[in-house]
């Protein structure tokens, strides 16, 4: 039978998940929103998640379904790591607060499946528990895609399959009082970085207005320097830990403010974004860069190819760039110093 990986992105990148993977293979088909199936094994851009060798499993109700998810080869699974996800649903303007119409079955089967394998254990039934884990990803209440791995990998910036449940890094909800929903997208990004800046480290945050990505990081304890030409929000404007520097980001000289980290959210041309990428990457001492690279329809596959290109391949850093769950159309490049 041929391999079957099943790769999990947002329905709205689906388009550019299909073109990404049918540059590697002409293996390629959708088999639910967001889920497409794939006959060769990349870390690709538009998916968070990666079921490697997967089945399809079905059955008639939620007993059999568990026990069918539980059931490996004839032999029952014998890990300690179990996931069940839902899919993602297309983003709406709200859709903070929808949730997949499977969230709260796959909580309940994961639940089960936990129990189950927990309650084998204690009776003596499986042994010790082996590092593998299953994932389970649902697309009706009684059918989903499910794979059988062991991490070798834990990095999050280098882990494919990713380490998150269903490449979802952290379950940020929009802050009442943050100056813009930006936030989400470098908290996201921080997590798949594995480093984050604290207290005493010095950030640029190029393109910072209104101040979401800044409001993160200084209440992390990071000096930022917060570069727009735009107004950023008054409380921030009046922050100790905040200088804001009215002027284009292009003109900024990285090297003199020495940041540990690099931030950019400017709507630039791709190739823009890069240039700056690789003025940061110069920087003495710098630890991290999250810059989203701003896309239209349709991707330019090439760019896409070119940032991953820079994050994995700079001699001293490794790095990534994903389409992140607060992504648009839009992914994230991320780096960080080996
Ligand atoms: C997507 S918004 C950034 C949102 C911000 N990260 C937040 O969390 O609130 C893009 C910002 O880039 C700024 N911008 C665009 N071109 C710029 C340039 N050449 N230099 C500095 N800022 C620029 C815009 O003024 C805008 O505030």
């Amino acid at each position: 039978m041929r391999p079957r990986h099943v790769y999990c992105g947002s329905p709205d990148v689906e388009d550019a998940l299909l073109s990404e993977l049918r540059r590697h293979s002409g293996d390629v088909s959708v088999l639910a929103p967001g889920l497409v199936r794939c006959g060769v094994l990349v870390d690709a851009v538009f998916a968070r998640q990666v079921l490697i060798d997967a089945q399809l499993l079905q059955a008639d109700n939620p007993a059999a379904l568990a026990a069918a998810v539980l059931d490996v080869d004839g032999l029952p699974f014998a890990g300690s790591l179990i996931d069940v996800e839902a899919p993602e649903l297309p983003r709406t303007g709200s859709r903070d607060k929808q949730r997949h119409p499977l969230t709260e079955t796959a909580a309940v089967l994961q639940d089960t499946l936990r129990k189950k394998t927990e309650g084998r254990r204690q009776q003596g039934k499986l042994g010790a528990a082996s590092s593998s884990r299953l994932r389970f990803v649902l697309t009706a209440p009684r059918q989903g895609w499910r794979a059988i791995g062991t991490d070798v990998d834990v990095d999050p910036l280098t882990a494919w399959p990713s380490p998150f449940p269903a490449g979802r890094a952290v379950a940020v909800e929009q802050s009442r009082n943050a100056p813009s929903s930006a936030h989400r997208k470098l908290e996201e990004g921080l997590a798949w970085l594995g480093d984050a800046p604290g207290a005493g480290d010095v950030v640029v945050d190029l393109g910072a207005a209104p101040g979401g990505w800044t409001r993160v990081l200084r209440d992390r304890g990071a000096t930022v320097v917060a570069v727009d030409r735009a107004a950023l929000d008054p409380m921030l404007a009046r922050d100790p830990l905040v200088t804001h520097l009215r002027k284009d980001a292009l003109d900024v000289d990285l090297g003199a403010l020495a940041p540990a980290f690099v931030v950019c959210d400017v709507i630039w041309e791709p190739k823009i974004t890069l240039v700056v990428v690789e003025r940061a990457l110069q920087v003495p001492g710098l630890r991290g860069i999250v810059a989203t690279i701003k896309l239209k329809r349709p991707v330019d596959h090439d760019v896409v190819a070119q940032s991953v290109e820079l994050a994995t391949n700079t001699p001293g850093f490794s790095g990534r760039v994903k389409h992140l769950v607060a992504n648009k159309l839009e992914v994230t490049l991320l780096i960080r110093r080996d």
